[in-house]
């Protein structure tokens, strides 16, 4: 069901994503416990009341209304539907708390696909989407700085690194997702030196042939 839903989505968060999200979950589930049929089937789900109103999928019934319907019984339903508000909780300064393990381990699932090369990449073709210009030179490429500092949004995909994806490796719960978190956090920060440094060069050349 979920397949079929996310077939039409762009690369940001299709059936690919919601497949990773499942796959790091599990792995995280192996070193850290908690009740993997539960953690899968949030996974599987995570993300679908969001899209349920995008306009190129068709209705689709809610999270709550499937997991009855399927006969998931009520105690594992409701786990279910309170993980998954605690995952796709937006808040911007405040800290989402998680009511169970099982609720960690799948918010640093999906906060796991936020970083790294597949978060570049993820991060790109959403930014695409929306029309968003990839870079604009009045930015302040800073890397370290407060999130106060780049609040400021001017629609750029790499103004989001500073105002998310910077800062996630530092609201990770598990011991094991911090791990892996910190390689992607890593790799992200090489993407952003790099493709400063090629922005600037092109900047200073073209200075230089004025
Ligand atoms: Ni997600």
């Amino acid at each position: 069901m979920v397949r079929n839903r996310f077939m039409a989505t762009e690369g940001s968060h299709d059936w690919y994503h919601i497949e990773r999200v499942r796959n790091i979950a599990l792995l995280l589930a192996e070193k850290e416990g908690g009740n993997k049929e539960v953690i899968e089937l949030a996974a599987l789900l995570h993300d679908l009341e969001d899209y349920k109103l995008k306009d190129h999928l068709a209705a689709v019934p809610t999270i709550h209304q499937w997991l009855k319907q399927e006969g998931v019984e009520k105690e594992i339903a409701d786990k279910i539907i309170t993980m998954i508000d605690e995952v796709s909780f937006k808040g911007s300064g405040v800290e989402t708390r998680c009511s169970s393990l099982e609720s960690m381990i799948l918010q640093d699932a999906d906060r796991l696909d936020a970083i790294g090369a597949i978060g570049i990449a993820r991060a790109f073709a959403y930014g695409g989407k929306k029309g968003n210009p990839i870079f604009l030179p009045d930015e302040k490429p800073t890397l370290h700085t407060s999130f106060e500092d780049y609040k400021q949004n001017n629609g750029s995909t790499i103004q989001h690194f500073h105002e998310k994806l910077l800062h996630i490796k530092d609201r990770i719960n598990t011991q094991t997702a911090k791990h892996l978190a910190k390689e992607r956090h890593q790799f992200m920060e090489t993407f952003l030196q790099q493709i400063f440094q090629e922005l600037n060069l092109k900047k200073m050349e073209l200075h230089d042939g004025e």
